[in-house]
């Protein structure tokens, strides 16, 4: 497959969401539910997104998180953040990603997540390996969890889990060199593939936020699965809204901590 142009498509909605983001103001910004922003520049690049995709990939479908939806079962299907981390772009702060993820069937087999802060592009497909602007990512011998940063997202609108949270959390405080929250899955996600973070958890995530960053952290060489390292297809995995990560060591000591502090739905 010539995955390319998927790259450059990528590329150029978050060039356009950058260029918006020197214009913008807070006249912009509409609560779609409790503490869930989004904007014309959500929308728009959404459709951009899927105009460009699907047209270089004819027949594919689509899972967007600002309503496009014509998934093909057992097809190609693209699962699209066109804007993750609203909240961060809306209050101006890094970081803040496009996340594309295609899914073949039910295996993801392709993803990018171009951070726009920092302006990096992130790419994997599947046996093939994960990148950074053409940098191989390998995270096979990162760090155990003691010697590591925790990224995590902390619940904004669902909170029947808050108990289990923080007492994760404080695991973390006491078993890493920190946690950090930047405010984007997506990159979180990229960021472990990249061997910035060492582990990732978070509840409560949707398919968009995480579908693109599992591939990268798998192709290189890390572990992604739900809070319990139950076996799923990525199909299900995606949709599981639990998702623990980290390199081969760390991903062992965070796994150990979910699985034990959190209970199964
Ligand atoms: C959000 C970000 C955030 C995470 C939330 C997501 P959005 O996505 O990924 O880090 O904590 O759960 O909803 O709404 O900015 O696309
Ligand atoms: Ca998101
Ligand atoms: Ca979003």
């Amino acid at each position: 497959m010539n995955t390319s142009g998927f790259t450059e498509a990528v590329r150029a909605v978050g060039d356009w969401i950058r260029s918006e983001r020197r214009e913008f103001n807070a006249n912009h910004v509409e609560t779609k539910a409790l503490n869930s922003l989004v904007s014309y520049v959500d929308q728009q690049a959404e459709q951009m997104l899927i105009e460009r995709l699907t047209s270089l990939l004819p027949g594919s479908g689509v899972l967007g998180e600002e309503g496009g939806e014509s998934w093909i079962d057992g097809g190609f299907n693209w699962i699209i953040d066109p804007l993750d981390g609203t909240t961060n772009f809306i209050h101006d702060l890094p970081p803040y990603a496009v996340s594309v993820a295609l899914m073949q069937g039910r295996d993801l087999v392709w993803a990018a997540v171009y951070e726009l802060g920092q302006a990096r592009m992130f790419t994997a497909e599947r046996g093939r390996g994960a990148f950074c602007d053409g940098r191989v990512l390998d995270v096979r011998h990162g760090a155990p969890l003691r010697d590591g940063l925790v990224a995590t997202g902390f619940p904004y609108h669902e909170f029947s889990q808050m108990p289990q949270y923080l007492e994760a959390l404080q695991a973390c405080f006491r078993g890493s060199r920190g946690v950090r929250r930047f405010g984007s899955a997506a990159t979180d996600l990229a960021w472990v593939a990249d061997g910035r973070f060492q582990g990732f958890f978070e509840h409560g995530l949707a398919p968009w936020d995480v579908a693109a960053g599992i591939l990268l952290v798998r192709e290189s060489g890390g572990l992604a699965t739900n809070f319990f390292g139950t076996e799923l297809d990525d199909y299900d995995l995606v949709r599981c809204g639990s998702i623990t990560a980290g390199n081969p060591q760390s991903y062992r000591d965070l796994i150990q901590l979910t699985s034990d502090v959190f209970t199964q739905p």
